[in-house]
């Protein structure tokens, strides 16, 4: 989807919750939890800014990118609201200098591009992370097309924790979590059926530190 088709997206009511998505406030808080304090931050594809403006919360100064103007804006609303600050930039990550070095946590959630776009994406995320800090990925599981619900159904741009991790290794990060999850969904009910069914939508989650 390109940023026009964000933006409508975007421009029709909110998308995301909110609040952060679950399994990334989880992360962050078991890495305060274990020390970590909070640095610069850079949420990349931040949608709607529900995790930048958690992360700004919480002390973290944030800069959170995303190329849909509409969704920065709705982003931009809530910061003011919640009364903290976000530095928000709408760009294309395709292009946008995430810098060397420079971030203690680089956040990377539900952002789903095809592999030949992703690899060399994912080497600049790992090449962005000061020495010492963290990147946080969460997405949809590549399993989820067969065993979960919703999501993206093109496998290409869909992965696994362990092939995250295996490029967090190489790049030089010690990995602290790999694992899949599963996050319930309600299901849309029908002709006078139950309004909620539950199913499982089958995420993943790689938290990788930098050495
Ligand atoms: C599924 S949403 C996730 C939003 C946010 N990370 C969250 O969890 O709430 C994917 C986001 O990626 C953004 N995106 C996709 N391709 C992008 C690109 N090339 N540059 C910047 N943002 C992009 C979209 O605009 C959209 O906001």
């Amino acid at each position: 989807m390109d940023a026009t088709t964000w933006d409508k997206r975007y421009g029709s009511g909110r998308v995301w919750s909110l609040e952060p998505n679950k399994f990334f406030a989880e992360a962050i808080e078991h890495l305060e939890a274990s020390g970590v304090v909070p640095g610069r931050a850079v949420d990349l594809a931040c949608g709607e800014g529900r995790n930048a403006v958690w992360l700004a919360g919480r002390g973290w100064t944030v800069t959170g990118v995303d190329f849909s103007k509409v969704g920065v804006e709705t982003g931009r609303v809530g910061a003011e609201a919640e009364g903290v600050a976000v530095d928000w930039v709408v760009a294309d990550l395709v292009d946008w200098d995430l810098g060397t070095g420079c971030w203690d946590l680089v956040a990377h959630v539900y952002l789903h591009w095809p592999t030949a776009l992703r690899e060399p994406f994912l080497a600049r995320c790992a090449a962005a992370v000061a020495p010492g800090g963290h990147l946080v990925v969460v997405g949809h599981d590549r399993d989820n097309i067969e065993h979960g619900h919703g999501g993206p159904q093109d496998p290409d741009v869909l992965t696994t924790p362990t092939e995250m991790a295996e490029i967090f290794v190489k790049a030089g990060f010690e990995i602290v979590r790999a694992e899949t999850l599963l996050r319930p969904v309600a299901l849309e009910g029908g002709h006078g059926e139950a309004a909620e069914h539950a199913a499982d939508a089958i995420d993943h989650i790689v938290v990788a530190h930098r050495l």
